[in-house]
């Protein structure tokens, strides 16, 4: 096994570990052999442009030959879902309900999740937009976060596709109390505009399950040396894995004399030595990208 087969690679493990500085040896190791990287920041704290020193926004932005950076925006990209969600419901539901419909999206704004999925619709479209790119590495805020990202298209699938019945469900019965209508019930189905734009909504959920669960996926998780990390990185590794994410590689970071050997069945393990000072701004980051193993199996 070994990474080349795979375009999308999520770094996750708890805050502080390494995951910003471990993204972006990534992304350095991709781009140095010519493949156009789009490094990606899921991290409300924006730790990736302090660590490239580099100034970045919701745009790609080259920091390096073939290596283009930006940063996501939890914040304002659940501002921007909860409009699209808007728009969507002025579509399919009666003027009379948009005051309801209004008061609910105020609520979601705090509900649990709202945060994850508004980040999960980013990354479906940073991924839809980044088809140019070789491949894509995002750097994400810490474990539990991460898990619940992953875990996010899984319900709002099974949610979306509960909405979707109950309104095939009204067609049906409204085209079976309507003796006059001429047109075949699933013609009645791919014309209403209700079950439209629900259809399209799910098919992006379920590309965005695809794209957490898929074959060109990697997920990693980044360990440091001691009981405690470890044994938390352990656990990442499970709940990921439990949660439908592919863990197919794992990075011991700041490793001092070779980290003990963690059963690693089938896993690309990266080390990283620790740096003789705080791994900032590329051309320290390249220097310590030489000093890191890449043990491929
Ligand atoms: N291999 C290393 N050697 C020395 N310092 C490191 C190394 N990896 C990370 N650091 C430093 O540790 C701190 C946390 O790393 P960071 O990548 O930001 O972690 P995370 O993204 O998981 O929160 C940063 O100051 C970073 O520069
Ligand atoms: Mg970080």
């Amino acid at each position: 096994m070994n990474l080349n087969g795979f375009k999308y690679f999520f770094l996750s493990g708890k805050g502080g570990v390494g995951k910003t500085t471990s993204s972006i040896l990534m992304a350095l190791y991709f781009s140095q052999r010519g493949e156009k990287t789009l490094l990606v920041s899921l991290d409300p704290a924006h730790s990736l442009g302090i660590a490239l020193k580099a100034k970045l926004g919701e745009l790609p932005k080259k920091v390096e030959e073939k290596l283009f950076a930006l940063e996501v925006n939890p914040e304002k990209e659940m501002e921007k879902y909860l409009k699209k969600v808007e728009k969507e419901a002025r579509q399919i539901v009666s003027p009379a309900f948009l005051g309801e419909v209004e008061e609910e999206l105020k609520l979601a704004h705090s509900s649990p999740g709202a945060l994850e999925l508004a980040t999960a619709d980013a990354i479906y479209r940073i991924a839809v937009e980044g088809r140019g790119f070789d491949k894509i590495v995002f750097d994400t805020a810490p474990s539990g976060y991460t898990v619940r990202l992953v875990a996010s298209p899984n319900s709002i699938v099974k949610w979306w596709k509960g909405l979707i019945s109950v309104r095939e469900e009204a067609l049906k019965y409204e085209f079976l109390s309507n003796l006059k209508e001429k047109r075949k019930l699933k013609e009645i189905f791919r014309e209403d505009p209700i079950l439209k734009v629900l259809t399209k909504r799910l098919k992006e959920y379920e590309t965005l399950k695809e794209l957490f669960t898929g074959k060109e996926t990697a997920f990693g998780v980044v360990f440091n040396e001691g009981l405690l990390p470890r044994e938390i990185g352990v656990r990442t590794v499970r709940e990921l894995e439990e949660a439908g994410a592919p863990v197919k590689f794992l990075v011991f970071n700041r490793v001092k004399n070779g980290i003990e050997s963690l059963k690693a069945k089938n896993k690309i393990v990266i080390k990283v030595p620790e740096f003789k000072e705080e791994p900032i701004g590329i051309e320290k980051l390249k220097e310590l990208l030489k000093l890191t193993r890449w043990e491929v199996k």
